[in-house]
């Protein structure tokens, strides 16, 4: 069987380190044999979060687990729900994820909960689920001292109810490249320069072994 899997990215750069650690994924994901589609959530219009408008939970509903608003996101929240494999990107913006994916998580995870039975999803299969964060802060110190692991992951785990769900989280990966070119003070900026040259390629192994390690999953 072949397993499936759709690569979201969140971050409104698609170009940036969100995009290119999620094509190292995408990597892993291919060379155990999956077939990937690779899409930018930037690319799906202007959208918003859930308007608890309660369609998908009205007795006799017909939405059939997909969220009712009709806009741009409504065919890809169509399309995840037959994958397999969902990897899911975003930048750390004020210490959460993106609101264009926070948005997609609720326009995705609400239809498919099951209030006649609490916990269980409405989805007819399970979906392995892998998010990969980039972010500048660099140490971890700080990553602790913000609560990044409970707040990051909590968005993470709400994709159980889909499946299953892990995480990478990425640091010291600035926005603010090429170095010199931005306001920010020499200090800094070099700081991020060794983050970058020392930890670089071992985040490429990472993403590259979730790949793998989600394809393994969906095989079970
Ligand atoms: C508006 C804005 C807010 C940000 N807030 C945070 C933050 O709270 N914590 C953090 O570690 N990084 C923060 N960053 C840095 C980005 O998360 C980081 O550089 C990320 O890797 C950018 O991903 P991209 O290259 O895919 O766009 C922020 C960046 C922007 C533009």
């Amino acid at each position: 069987m072949t397993i499936k899997a759709i690569i979201i990215n969140g971050s409104p750069r698609k170009n940036g380190h969100t995009a290119a650690l999620l094509g190292k994924v995408r990597e892993g994901l291919e060379a155990s044999g999956c077939e990937t589609k690779t899409v930018n959530l930037r690319d799906f219009g202007t959208f918003g979060g859930c308007v608890s408008c309660l369609a998908c939970k009205v007795k006799g509903s017909k939405c059939d687990g997909v969220c009712a608003i009709r806009d741009g996101l409504r065919p890809l929240l169509e399309e995840v729900k037959e994958t397999d494999i969902l990897v899911l990107g975003s930048p750390v913006y004020f210490h959460y994820p993106v609101a264009a994916v926070r948005a997609f998580t609720e326009r995705f995870l609400f239809p498919q909960l099951d209030y006649t039975n609490p916990g269980v999803s409405l989805l007819k299969k399970k979906i392995q689920c892998g998010f990969l964060y980039t972010m500048h802060i660099p140490g971890d110190t700080m990553f602790a001292d913000f609560g990044y692991e409970q707040t990051l992951g909590a968005t993470v785990r709400s994709f159980d109810l889909v499946g299953s769900s892990e995480a990478l989280y990425f640091r010291g990966l600035t926005v603010f490249d090429p170095p010199g070119r931005y306001a920010i003070g020499k200090e800094l900026e070099d700081v991020f320069t060794d983050m970058k040259r020392d930890h670089y390629a071992e985040y490429e192994r990472e993403a590259f072994a979730l790949g793998q390690r989600l394809v393994e999953k969906a095989r079970q």
